[in-house]
């Protein structure tokens, strides 16, 4: 049996994310591709368990290298228990948020450095990847992102960090995409959301043929 695939869909606060994850998976779906859908931080047991400790209480609770330990402990597990067993079973998984969100929040917006966190992916995962990587993307003024993030999911721990954090967060995702471009893509998030779906789909377009 093929192997299946792992497509990370990433964005900032505010952009449609959790729509066009549903889409996405119906469209993958009516293909014919078994999809398994998931979610970081968490996904598997273990990983969810992490997930209260790093959402709920106050901004300060954990320090930005604590916070990046717990975000690499709850991947391995999530990729142990969830995601490597329905990639063997030849199923796709489509996540919620991955690495790059750590990579982008995390090493980028936090101050950790893109480089420090992927070394903490390296030992916590192996530097095990998504196939793909999208990026859902708003080109806005900070303005914009303001109220992204008002209206948004700016009761957690993370989403209610100031506008100047969540403007240095897409900045790490398009440093990500000039990076790795064959992994990671950023995509127009404007516009309808079928014609978002319809851009999702083209950019993995390679994978589905
Ligand atoms: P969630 O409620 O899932 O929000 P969203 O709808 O924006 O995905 O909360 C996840 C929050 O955690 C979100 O603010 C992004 C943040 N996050 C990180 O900072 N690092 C990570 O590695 C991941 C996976 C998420």
């Amino acid at each position: 049996m093929r192997r299946g695939r792992l497509i990370s869909l990433e964005g900032g606060e505010g952009v449609g994310k959790s729509t066009q994850l549903a889409a996405l998976a119906e469209a993958l779906r009516g293909r014919g591709i078994s999809v398994v859908v998931t979610r970081e931080p968490g996904g598997s047991q273990g990983a969810e368990a992490i997930r209260k400790l790093l959402l709920e209480g106050d901004d300060t609770r954990w320090n930005p290298r604590a916070e990046a330990l717990l975000f690499a402990a709850a991947r391995s597990d999530h990729i142990e228990t969830t995601i490597k067993p329905a990639l063997g079973r030849g199923e796709w998984v489509l996540s919620d948020r991955f690495l790059d969100s750590s990579l982008a929040y995390q090493g980028e917006a936090g101050g950790l450095g893109i480089d420090a966190v992927r070394d903490l992916h390296r030992f916590g995962s192996l530097d095990f990847l998504p196939d793909r990587t999208l990026v859902l993307q708003l080109a806005e003024d900070e303005a914009g992102a303001r109220a992204r993030v008002r209206d948004g999911h700016a009761g957690d721990r993370i989403g209610s960090r100031p506008p100047s954090y969540h403007a240095a967060v897409d900045a790490g995702f398009r440093v990500l995409a000039a990076r790795e471009p064959d992994r990671v893509r950023l995509v127009d998030a404007s516009g309808s959301p079928a014609t978002v779906t319809a851009r999702l789909l083209y950019a993995l377009g390679d994978l589905i043929g």
